[in-house]
Formats: C-alpha cells, sequence, structure tokens
C-alpha cells in the first residue's frame, strides 16, 4: 500500500523510508551487504570520514510508470562514476553488479514509498561510502561504509517550474586538477558557504566559473548548465572540473536522436552569455530534472534570457518533456536506459 502522503506538496527534503542497504569493508573486502532498518550510524569519533572528509555520494530516482511500473533511470552510469569518485579519494570501488543489486533491493524494500504516477514526486536514491576506522596521520581509511537510503521528494527548487534567479560567484568549485569532476562530499562542503549567501541575496543557486582563469562558465553547486542558442541548437559546457552529469549526457542524446536538436560540448565564455547568445538556460541534474534559469546576475549586471521569468523556454520544455517521459515510461527509452525494479 502507497504510503498515505500528500506526495504534490513535497519538497527536497529527507524522509525516512523504511529500508537501507549497507555493506562494510574490511579486510580487504565487502561483506555480503543487506537491508536494515536501522537509520543510524555510530562511529569512532576519529573515524576518517569526519577528520578528513573521505566521503563520497551518488543520485539517482526510482519512478512509478503509467502502467504501475517501478523503474530507474541508469543506475548503471551511477555506479561507474561511484567507481571513479571512489578511485580519486583511495576508496574501495563498490562493484558494478553489487551496486546495481543494492539498487533494486533498496527500491523493493521502500516500494510503498515511490510516489504514484504523475504526483509530481519521485523517490530519491542516496548511495554514499565513508571511511570508518580512526585515522589521525592523514592517510585514507582501511574500513569503509557503503550505504544507500531513499526519500521522497519533490522539486528542487522552491516554486517548482517557476524560472529562477542565479548569481555568478565569487567562489571558486573546483581546483584545475582537483576534485570537481567527481561526487565527493568535499566539493560540497565548500559550497555550504556560497550558497547560504547566495540565498540571503535572493538567489537561488551560484553558477562557478572556471577556476583556472575565471571567464568560462562551469557549472552550479549541485547541476549542469544547458543553454538553447538563437538557432535552437543545445549548447553546454566542456570543463575537466565539472560533474559528468548523467542527466546532462542523456540530454544531449534525447536532443540529437529524439528531437533533431543539434548538440554542442564546448567552453562558454560569460561574456557571450552577457552579449545575449543565448535565449533559453536551464540548470539539469537528478535533483533539478531541467531547473529553467531566467536571470544570471552578474554583480548587480543582469543577463535576462528571452524565455522570460514566467515559464520555461520552448525548447527546453521539449527536452523536460521528453526526458521525463523516458523516465516515466511515456516514451520508449534508448536500450538499457529503464532498469525495472
Ligand atoms: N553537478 C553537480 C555538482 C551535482 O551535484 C549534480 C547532481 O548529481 C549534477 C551536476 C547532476 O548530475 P546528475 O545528472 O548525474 O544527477
Ligand atoms: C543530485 O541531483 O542527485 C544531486 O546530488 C544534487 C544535489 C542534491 C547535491
Amino acid at each position: 500500500m502507497a504510503k498515505d502522503i500528500d506526495w504534490g506538496s513535497l519538497g527536497f527534503g529527507y524522509i525516512k523510508t523504511d529500508k537501507r542497504y549497507v555493506s562494510l569493508y574490511k579486510d580487504g573486502k565487502w561483506d555480503e551487504g543487506t537491508l536494515t532498518d536501522d537509520d543510524t550510524v555510530t562511529l569512532s569519533e576519529c573515524a576518517c570520514v569526519f577528520q578528513y572528509a573521505q566521503t563520497i555520494f551518488e543520485g539517482l530516482k526510482a519512478y512509478t510508470t503509467e502502467d504501475g511500473r517501478i523503474v530507474t533511470f541508469r543506475p548503471d552510469l551511477n555506479a561507474d562514476r561511484m567507481i571513479e569518485s571512489a578511485k580519486r579519494t583511495e576508496m574501495p570501488p563498490f562493484p558494478k553488479d553489487r551496486f546495481l543489486d543494492a539498487v533494486k533491493q533498496t527500491v523493493a524494500g521502500n516500494r510503498d514509498w515511490v510516489p504514484p504516477f504523475g504526483s509530481g514526486a519521485t523517490l530519491y536514491i542516496r548511495p554514499f561510502m565513508f571511511g570508518y576506522n580512526p585515522v589521525i596521520g592523514v592517510k585514507p581509511a582501511e574500513e569503509y561504509e557503503f550505504r544507500m537510503f531513499t526519500t521522497p521528494v519533490g522539486p528542487y527548487f522552491k516554486g517548482g517550474m517557476k524560472p529562477i534567479t542565479v548569481r555568478i560567484s565569487d567562489f571558486d568549485r573546483a581546483a584545475p586538477r582537483g576534485t570537481g569532476h567527481i561526487k565527493a562530499g568535499l566539493n560540497y562542503a565548500m559550497s555550504l558557504h556560497a550558497i547560504v549567501d547566495a540565498h540571503e541575496q535572493g538567489f537561488a543557486e551560484n553558477i562557478y566559473l572556471d577556476p583556472g582563469t575565471r571567464t568560462k562558465i562551469e557549472e552550479t553547486g549541485g547541476a549542469n548548465i544547458i543553454f538553447i542558442d538563437a538557432d535552437g541548437n543545445m549548447v553546454t559546457p566542456k570543463s575537466d572540473s565539472i560533474l559528468p552529469s548523467i542527466t546532462r549526457r542523456s540530454l544531449m542524446v534525447v536532443a540529437e536522436k529524439y528531437l533533431g536538436i543539434k548538440v554542442t560540448q564546448r567552453e562558454i565564455t560569460l561574456k557571450e552569455v552577457a552579449e545575449g547568445n543565448f535565449k533559453e538556460c536551464g540548470l539539469c541534474g537528478t535533483a533539478a530534472v531541467i531547473s529553467p534559469v531566467g536571470c544570471i546576475n552578474d554583480h548587480g549586471k543582469e543577463i535576462r534570457f528571452a524565455s522570460g521569468m514566467d515559464e520555461m523556454g520552448p525548447t527546453l520544455q521539449k527536452l523536460y518533456d521528453t526526458l521525463t517521459g523516458i523516465q516515466m515510461g511515456r516514451i520508449e527509452a534508448p536500450e538499457g536506459w529503464i532498469y525495472e525494479i
């Protein structure tokens, strides 16, 4: 029986659900893993994760399709990306087949929490991993915990599909040759001050510039960026220091293969954005889906997009409808994109 929740009024917050998956790494190997009701973790005060932030995570969603199936979207790519994040932070990668099995078990164990089709909500899945044995000299842990929990969520940004205003940040998110391309907690720790400050100033998010030259658009704190140019083409930043968003990579395929939209991935300067070369802008990610940007504030100078502040522009809307149609089973997906639970 589905839980009695007002799905339509959910924001992006944590609600404790029934089951979470846990596997421990000790003596050089992962144990077999299990589902548990226990949502708490008790650790040594000197656990590596507390002292040196050795933690990585992922984010994906489960959806109810129109015909009542429960599906997830490209979890294999989350598994791959988490392996890359683990390697870069000296953690033992959690094997891909185990990751996919954990997604199945965790979502199946929380079946009643998967929001119904058409409710506007989805079940967010948060896999994460941390080093937990005591470490005081700077070095990686030897023991690790992999966990995966779920929480039902609504839109990431307040106001749902209403265009947001974002600002150009004076802080950098990633260093050249740093960790911007992996999903490590440390990338988000450094963004907390910037996001609180942005919210205080009335902005929904920060756009970070490339840390090397501070002239090119990178991404926001929790999403990649896509632009639509005057000819209706999709243009998205190319950079080694942004997270390879699964949503953005999927949208590039949706644009070309489903909608006949030309896609270019290249360096994008703030200058050309300010000159009005793009008529639509959106943030894309698992949590953000596609959130339209109506205005970018660059130190008081407003860069307004032709799509305006009332609704998503027409090209982003087509991308949004097609992507969510694929995710929720209304539109046939490319081979291997949908994993049924
Ligand atoms: N960029 C950052 C910094 C993120 O945290 C996320 C969220 O996962 C994304 C981009 C979007 O990635 P994905 O589409 O894989 O969720
Ligand atoms: C996601 O979209 O899954 C994210 O991780 C973004 C944000 C919640 C950190």
